[in-house]
């Protein structure tokens, strides 16, 4: 009647492909705990953490469980306490935690009514609340696990993307916030043709060497010049951070998402270290405390 859970971050965007690829971090996500209540409805009654609204219509965790709750009319209710560990704002999908945690756990304690793709369409709910726009490419990696791309949003199709062997995240999480609504609204609507034709090679070359384990490949499509440009004005230190952790042997790097986070791909936990270190002293010289991360993927 009661389920625990790990709810991960995930990395969105992976530089190339914004609102489609994205993959999970094994060290760093939320705890929450759904329960089974005889009581109708849906109530939230802790949240450890992050101080975030409890009236479930608010609260993202709330929103993707009601919209389940709503379709599926089960003859109990549920409660969820949430221990929030992933900072909101943070860029490695802290709404996207919360509202794929709550699905996931009510679909456990229902006995697995609905498939991943179901989840996901339930969690997107949540994440509307949060990011203004209903995008998949954090809740797809935390419902699937693993790299996984969005290949439509509406009707929801999702792709799971084989991980490579050796593939290291390192992550770099200043604490600063930066909304996912209005790192979007800074965004242009339109792109150069030039720019769109470098981008999805970028995505289709990354894609191919995932399939392959062809880190050169991974390596040299690891590039944004559609989002990176505008956003990274947001995130102090990003191009020294980027320098320092080419240097440092890691395959590329990026924004994590819509931001601040910036995330690093090595071959090798030792170059996910070397890289973490690299970050590490990059931002020494700045006064935003900050927080790294390695992690398998
Ligand atoms: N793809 C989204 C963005 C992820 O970059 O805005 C952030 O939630």
């Amino acid at each position: 009647n009661e389920i625990k859970i790990f709810s991960p971050a995930t990395v969105a965007n992976v530089a190339c492909g914004f609102d489609v690829l994205g993959f999970c971090l094994d060290t760093i996500g939320d705890e929450m705990v759904i329960r089974k209540t005889e009581e109708n409805g849906i109530k939230i009654t802790k949240i450890e953490g992050y101080d975030l609204p409890f009236e479930a219509e608010k609260n993202v965790a709330g929103v993707s469980a009601l919209a389940m709750y709503n379709a599926l009319q089960p003859d109990c209710g549920f409660e969820i306490e949430i221990y929030k560990k992933i900072k909101p704002g943070s860029g490695i999908g802290s709404s996207s935690a919360s509202a794929a945690g709550s699905v996931f756990g009510m679909n456990e304690l229902l006995g697995k009514p609905l498939n991943n793709t179901e989840l996901t369409n339930f969690a997107m709910k949540g994440e509307a609340l949060a990011s203004k726009c209903e995008h998949a490419d954090n809740l797809a990696p935390a419902i699937f696990g693993g790299f996984t791309l969005v290949k439509s949003a509406c009707p929801l199709k999702v792709l799971e993307l084989p991980t490579p062997p050796d593939l290291f995240a390192t992550l770099i999480h200043p604490q600063i916030e930066v909304k996912t609504s209005e790192s979007r609204a800074i965004l242009p609507k339109e792109i150069p043709l030039e720019n769109a034709i470098t981008q999805w090679a970028n995505v289709g070359s990354l894609v191919h060497g995932l399939h392959t384990s062809d880190y050169n490949l991974i390596k040299e499509s690891l590039t944004d010049v559609v989002i990176e440009p505008y956003r990274k004005q947001l995130i102090p230190h990003f191009d020294d951070v980027k320098s320092a952790v080419l240097e440092a042997g890691a395959l590329g790097c990026a924004i994590s998402g819509s931001g601040p986070s910036i995330f690093a791909l090595s071959k090798s936990e030792a170059t996910a270290k070397a890289v973490q270190l690299s970050m590490q002293n990059a931002y020494s010289k700045s006064n935003i405390q900050f927080e790294t991360y390695v992690s398998k993927i």
